[in-house]
């Protein structure tokens, strides 16, 4: 099945990126970076310094973005090489930035294609330092790092802690992975809208209710939506927390994770952050029942026999009980699953837990609902019809709901 989040869409479909690549080992996987960033639509120039060609060739960048890889100055094309890249930049990205790179850039020095066109931009610049782990808390690369961020305004992505190259140990100092630039560069490309510095609440991910030590009550949820629209609200500009049951997918990039495991757990997270929210999204899917008690041991098969009652309660209920915590003001988001009668339904959801906005989907449709990586959503809103999308990524239902949440937080501002 081909990548669904690598098709053109916003933010970067129609950008034009600038991948500054310049000489350390993780150049190779800035390849992967060029290609992505493409497949996302964007116009991506690579520009490679002299040393990083020790690492990886200018033809890779090429047979990733279609576009021939500028290495030089003083090229074919003039002397004004530098001034055409710096304007048409929508956000010029180097990955990875060497202790070299980060020396030059702080020293606002153009004796290179990259240094030359980040002092004739004016567009944003991220820096993706990579580099061994003594080498980067070397206080004069704090010291560059920090001029780079307090006086330019460049945003620092990374680095990571983890494996470093062959023989190095492991440390901070490591790039961040492609999809995690990839996020930065969108994040730069939305630019300033009415998220930055709002604080957004999501609830992802099933819920597990223990039956005993090593059985659990739960659902297919796998919590892709709700992580999408937390990322794609970061993307946006906003503090996101995200209170998640239990998932396999990565952190998205910037976003405050609170683990948890079951609905009561859930609740608990919720109703202490619930009042500080600006927006409120509860993707979750939260079990509306839990075994009346957790078995301490394991549940014997030879003393059930043949049949098992497992008496369950009722779990609160997250989005509605903590209605009355929500801010002033504040925008929420509920998601409602059917399986028939689904406007009906959703109808009935948007009102009974006061929702500005529903997003519902059919369960029985094919490429709608758990696990799968697409969903074909209807938004019911206050007021206005109910709007049906087309099928698309989830990743893409993610982006549409946040651009009409800023709608919705415009209206009420
Ligand atoms: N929800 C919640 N806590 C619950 C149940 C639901 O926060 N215990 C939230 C979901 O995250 C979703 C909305 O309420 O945003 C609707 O969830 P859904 O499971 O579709 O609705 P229910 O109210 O549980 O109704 P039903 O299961 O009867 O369809």
């Amino acid at each position: 099945m081909p990548d669904l989040r690598l098709t053109p869409r916003r933010p970067w479909k129609d950008k034009h990126v600038v991948l500054g690549v310049t000489g350390g080992i993780a150049a190779y996987k800035s390849i992967q970076v060029a290609r992505d960033l493409t497949r996302l639509g964007a116009k991506v120039d690579s520009v490679l310094t002299q040393s990083v060609q020790n690492f990886v060739a200018p033809l890779s960048f090429e047979g990733v973005t279609g576009r021939a890889a500028l290495t030089d100055l003083f090229s074919a094309e003039g002397a004004a090489l530098h001034i055409r890249l710096g304007r048409e930049a929508d956000v010029i990205c180097i990955a990875p930035a060497t202790a070299d790179l980060l020396a030059r850039a702080a020293q606002g020095r153009s004796d290179d294609l990259i240094c030359t066109t980040l002092l004739a931009t004016r567009a944003p610049v991220i820096v993706c330092p990579a580099m061994n782990d003594k080498m980067f808390s070397h206080p004069q690369v704090q010291a560059n790092l920090a001029h780079l961020r307090d006086k330019l305004g460049y945003t620092v992505a990374g680095p990571a802690e983890g494996a470093l190259a062959v023989g190095e140990g492991e440390g901070p100092g490591r790039m961040i992975e492609p999809w995690q630039i990839e996020e930065y560069v969108g994040r730069a490309l939305s630019g300033k809208g009415s998220l930055t510095q709002k604080r957004v609440l999501v609830t992802a991910g099933p819920t597990r209710e223990a039956v005993d030590p090593v059985r659990y009550l739960g659902n297919r949820s796998s919590g892709r939506m709700g992580f999408a629209i937390a990322q794609a609200a970061w993307r946006h500009g906003a503090a996101v927390t995200l209170v998640s049951g239990p998932t396999t997918l990565e952190i998205p990039v910037g976003v405050d994770l609170i683990p948890v495991e079951s609905a009561v757990e859930m609740y608990d997270a919720v109703q202490g952050l619930v009042s500080s929210a600006d927006v409120t999204v509860f993707a979750a899917a939260v079990a509306d029942f839990r075994p009346l008690e957790a078995k301490a041991q394991k549940v014997k098969r030879a003393e059930t026999g043949d049949s098992l009652t497992v008496p369950l309660v009722a779990n609160p209920d997250v989005a509605a009980d903590t209605m009355g915590l929500r801010k002033r003001g504040s925008f929420a988001v509920g998601f409602a699953l059917e399986t028939n009668d689904l406007l009906v339904n959703a109808q009935k959801k948007l009102e009974a837990k006061d929702f500005d906005l529903l997003v519902a989907n059919d369960a029985t449709e094919v490429g709608s609902g758990f696990e799968v990586p697409t969903n074909r959503v209807t938004f019911l809103s206050r007021d206005g019809a109910p709007e049906e999308l087309p099928l698309m990524s989830k990743e893409a239902v993610a982006e549409e709901l946040i651009e009409r949440v800023l709608r919705g937080l415009d209206g009420k501002a």
